[in-house]
């Protein structure tokens, strides 16, 4: 079941996610519905809060980025209560997009590389480091576990700049073509 996802400006997009245990309810299902939810609205990775749920689980699929890097693999995983312990590397620049804040893409400055524990969907617990594009998104999605979004980490000029247009998203002011729930919608 495809769920609808939240818009900049909802407060659970703002709380800190909590860990859950293996006995979390459907907890199998939650994920598929994750998975056909991100499929349908073609992104790369999708948090729990998104789609109102403020849990540390998140989703990565960065399979479609291989049109455009073909160096890249097929990469799929479910991050459950994930902390990244290192980040390394150069900073490097890339302009990411974000299924809650849609229609706005900017520029981000993040780290190349991460070390990062987490437990898989069948909570067996690992440890792994990343690189890349894979450490990109996993960055972005483990920062909506923190109740931080792509627009908290561009240029107080950039900031200025989509103020308006972020005002616009969380009202509903905007077309999305998946379903979304608009904190600052006007009932008709
Ligand atoms: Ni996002």
């Amino acid at each position: 079941m495809k769920l609808p996802i939240l818009a900049f400006g909802h407060p659970t997009l703002r709380k800190i996610a909590q860990p859950i245990t293996s006995e979390y309810k459907d907890l199998p299902q939650l994920i598929a519905d994750m998975y056909e939810t991100m499929y349908a609205s073609k992104g790369v990775g999708l948090a729990a809060p998104q789609i109102g749920k403020s849990i540390r689980l998140f989703i990565v699929d960065t399979t479609p980025f291989i049109k455009d890097h073909p160096e890249e693999t097929e990469f799929m995983q479910v991050f459950i209560n994930a902390t990244i312990t290192e980040t390394s590397g150069e900073e490097w620049i890339f302009n990411e997009g974000c299924l809650s804040v849609p229609e706005l893409r900017e520029d981000v400055s993040r780290k190349s590389n991460i070390h990062i524990e987490y437990e898989d969907e069948n909570f067996n617990v690992r440890s792994e480091d990343f690189g890349g594009l894979r450490a990109r998104v996993i960055q972005h999605e483990y920062d909506h576990l923190e109740g931080v979004l792509f627009v908290d980490r561009v240029s107080a000029l950039k900031k200025m700049l989509i103020k308006r247009r972020l005002s616009e998203i969380s009202k509903g002011l905007i077309t999305a073509d998946y379903k979304m729930i608009f904190p600052f919608q006007k009932k008709h």
